[in-house]
């Protein structure tokens, strides 16, 4: 038989075998009220039965990974393409699955197309382009997806002293700061069943000063009406740099207690670049995982998504940025390349005991 058949075959059995004699995640998970979620891929999702069978047993929650951004929505001014997201909606809504929408405004040039930035940057432009793409987006998902990452990264991650407080971007020059505060009410008028989301890295810690501006801006947004519902805590997280579980405590409780519902959202724990042997290393990505759950578990918090499930795929982006060789593995999840489950996927389990 053709070696990449037998190799899928085999993924495909230890992945059912494996998928059925585990505690399923999100069963675990429900019984302390907390949602347990996975953002998910579109290859995989449509050509591997063992991809799908472990998304299924333990996944309650999904969110696209690339494919409801802006930019792959909007791939020119005048053309939406919705084909790939359709699909991965379609798949969830089928399958019982909540979908976190992530995410409409992405303020960072990066993560904008080339054809936006050469638009005017004048506010009454912007801001009907800013429409357009909110009303065009969660109308077509209304009732479908129910948690929307209305804006993402807005928050700067600059700590110098007298650095700007806001992340530089089209949406921020043409509009102003004000353009978070329209883009919730958009959000809120197309769908005002979804619940609207800012979402961020690095504000784990309730001590850091990038939590300290992101829960002053919430503060503000509560106090002054603005539409928001609740916050993402992306948390990718590194071995070499673990967050501390009572800080991320802390942290949750204090943005609970402003009204908001609050969710991990991006969770992931890299060993890269980390020295230590790979048994170390698993060890201690399973501590991570476990600290994040036990604190979710503890502040009562409404969700915890990871950014992907299997070690299968690699994270070619985080790869890139740490400038490591192109091949570099990634084994950042709770269940290996063949969806054998990982001593992080045990101590989760431990940790929702
Ligand atoms: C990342 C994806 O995982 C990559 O596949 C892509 O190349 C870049 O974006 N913060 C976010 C996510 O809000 O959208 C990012 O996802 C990871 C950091």
């Amino acid at each position: 038989m053709n070696p990449v058949v037998v190799r899928s075959l085999l993924a495909l059995l230890t992945g059912l075998s494996a998928a059925a004699a585990e505690p399923s995640l999100r069963e675990r998970a429900a019984a302390h009220g907390l949602a347990f979620g996975t953002a998910i891929k579109p290859g995989p999702l449509q050509d591997d039965a063992a991809y799908r069978a472990t998304l299924l047993r333990h996944f309650g929650v999904v969110t696209p990974e690339n494919e409801l951004k802006f930019k792959r929505l909007r791939p020119t001014r005048d053309r939406f393409d919705f084909a790939v997201a359709d699909r991965m909606v379609d798949f969830a809504v089928e399958h019982e699955l909540a979908v976190r929408g992530h995410t409409l405004v992405w303020v960072a040039d990066s993560h904008a197309p080339a054809w936006l930035l050469a638009e005017p940057v004048e506010r009454e432009h912007a801001a009907s382009l800013m429409a357009e793409h909110i009303n065009t987006v969660m109308k077509r998902y209304a009732g479908r997806v129910r948690d929307w990452d209305v804006v993402n990264e807005a928050v700067s991650n600059d700590n110098r002293p007298g650095a700007d407080f806001l992340v530089d971007g089209y949406w921020r020059r043409a509009i102003g700061d004000g353009y978070m505060a329209l883009a919730f009410k958009l959000a809120r008028r197309a769908d005002p069943t979804a619940r609207l989301f800012y979402n961020d890295y690095d504000h784990g810690d309730a001590l850091g000063r990038k939590s300290d501006r992101i829960y002053a801006l919430l503060k503000r947004f509560r106090e002054t009406g603005v539409p928001v519902d609740g916050v993402g805590l992306q948390l990718h997280c590194r071995i070499d740099r673990p967050p501390s579980r009572e800080a991320l405590e802390a942290n949750f409780h204090r943005l609970k207690a402003l009204g908001l519902i609050v969710q991990v959202t991006e969770l992931d724990v890299a060993t890269m670049s980390d020295p230590r042997p790979e048994t170390e290393r698993l060890a201690a990505q399973a501590q991570v995982y476990a600290d994040v759950v036990a604190a979710a578990r503890a502040a009562g918090i409404d969700a915890v998504v990871t950014w992907g499930f299997t070690d299968r795929f690699q994270q070619g982006a985080l790869v890139k940025r740490l400038k490591l060789p192109a091949d570099t593995p990634t084994p950042m999840w709770l269940f290996d390349e063949a969806y054998a489950p990982k001593p992080a996927f045990e101590a989760v389990v431990r940790a929702l005991e």
